[in-house]
């Protein structure tokens, strides 16, 4: 979502005549967007924050532009902290970024933190030269805010609730991507699930993105194990451009600790739902969100979160340390888990978790895959791209190839990403 997001400021940016640079010395405007999820990324934004506010000092006209959550979740209180900083914004004022702009170029600071506006699409801002023409994937956000509440959480409070895009500005955005040369997309949304237009529900909105012509792929993320309807399962036995991808956060494997987190659901109930999607689309990658550590987690939650890891074997987790946050049920509990146990849950899940990614990548040596190639790799020799269920694959192979779906046969399984050959 913040890519996205970075991306629909970006493309104002661009069409407003700015050019982008990546050294923020030569910059005249600093935007930075923040996460607020984790203490550890708010952490991040406050340094980056830091090290832009002295560049300031040696160029007073520059402007800096915090954007994002913690913009949202600090407001005022970030201006107070920081006097330099001209404009403190939130998720859901992001269609007002031009008009700020202006404001702050002229000298004026702005913290804007309304909750009720939203949501907006690439297409809103109408770029007429899109700064990203060559790029193969792209988003598309389709709603915005949670209504979950779950227990850690602070998004319902930084995101606002949940609001969904009408589904013509959805599809007409989908074509105008799909036009640019884009041709993998995932729909966005907290919980894309609850995504209702009219009589549109998520299903159906995917049948309609499914009819886009020269759409090659499509993806979503996120969705919610309560939420996961038989609509939405059938649509992996009836739509090929759908990937056979789901992430799916189950974030404990404790009846229990899943009660205390506010999720809606038991761990036979997710079990099942892999079960479904397995059934619907044979081969399909499940991937995951995990946390330890929540308050009270025993041994023996943590234990069933292990157990669940092992029996549905994700292609791919990320996993966490529960992080309190202010203004959450979960920050007031009792029974906090020590930094170290933490720390020790998470090096023990990951670990468990490893062998599980290695083994699933190591099978499918020998395998011929579709990949859509996305461009060079990081290392600049090789091109890379991407299989249905999103796995990085790294060959070798003319740069012509960027943008064309080719087979490959897999040579080597790592553990981020395989190694093939063009077939
Ligand atoms: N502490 C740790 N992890 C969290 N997440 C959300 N809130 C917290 C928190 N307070 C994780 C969840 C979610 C992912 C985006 O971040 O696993 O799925
Ligand atoms: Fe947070 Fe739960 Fe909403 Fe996900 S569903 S954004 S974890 S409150």
């Amino acid at each position: 979502m913040n890519v996205y997001e970075s991306d629909y400021v970006y493309q104002i940016l661009k069409d407003s005549g700015y050019e982008y640079t990546d050294d923020p010395g030569r910059a005249d405007l600093i935007v930075i967007n923040t996460c607020t999820v984790r203490k550890k990324a708010e952490q991040k934004a406050y340094s980056h924050i830091g090290r832009m506010l002295s560049l300031k000092r040696i160029k007073p006209h520059m402007r800096i532009a915090v954007l994002g959550c913690m913009a949202q979740q600090q407001g005022q209180k970030l201006l107070e902290r920081f006097p330099d900083i001209d404009l403190v914004m939130g998720p859901r004022e992001i269609e007002k970024f031009k008009l700020f702009l202006t404001d702050i170029i002229r000298g004026a600071k702005i913290v804007a933190t309304d909750l009720r506006g939203g949501p907006v699409g690439i297409i809103d801002c109408a770029p007429r030269v899109p700064s990203f023409k060559s790029r193969v994937t792209g988003f598309v956000s389709i709603m915005q805010g949670c209504n979950n509440f779950c227990s850690y959480c602070i998004v319902p409070y930084v995101r606002g609730r949940e609001v969904s895009r009408s589904l013509q500005d959805i599809v007409a955005e989908v074509k105008m991507l799909v036009n640019w040369g884009i041709k993998d997309i995932t729909l966005l949304g907290q919980n894309v699930n609850s995504y209702r237009y009219k009589d549109y529900d998520f299903a159906r909105l995917l049948q309609k993105v499914h009819e886009v012509e020269g759409l090659l792929r499509l993806r979503f993320t996120t969705s919610h194990p309560k939420d996961v309807s038989q609509r939405l399962i059938q649509c992996f036995r009836d739509l090929p451009k759908l990937c056979s991808h789901i992430h799916l956060p189950f974030q404990a494997g404790s009846d229990r600790i899943l009660r205390l987190m506010n999720r809606g659901y038991t761990k036979e109930h997710y079990m099942e739902l892999i079960q479904k999607l397995k059934d619907a689309r044979p081969g399909i990658a499940i991937t995951s969100d995990v946390m330890v550590g929540f308050p009270r987690e025993t041994e023996e939650d943590f234990i069933d979160t292990l157990d669940l890891i092992r029996r549905v074997e994700f292609d791919n987790l990320f996993s966490f340390k529960y992080s309190d946050r202010e203004g959450t049920p979960a920050h007031k509990m009792q029974g906090k888990i020590p930094e170290e146990e933490k720390q020790r849950r998470l090096e023990l899940l990951q670990s468990i978790q490893k062998e599980i990614t290695l083994k699933k990548n190591r099978e499918m040596e020998g395998r011929i895959v579709d990949v859509l190639v996305e461009g060079k790799s990081k290392r600049g020799n090789t091109l890379t791209g991407r299989t249905d269920t999103n796995k990085i694959v790294n060959f070798i192979g003319n740069f012509d190839l960027i943008g064309k779906m080719v087979k490959i046969k897999v040579l080597n399984g790592y553990q981020n990403s395989l190694f093939g050959e063009l077939f």
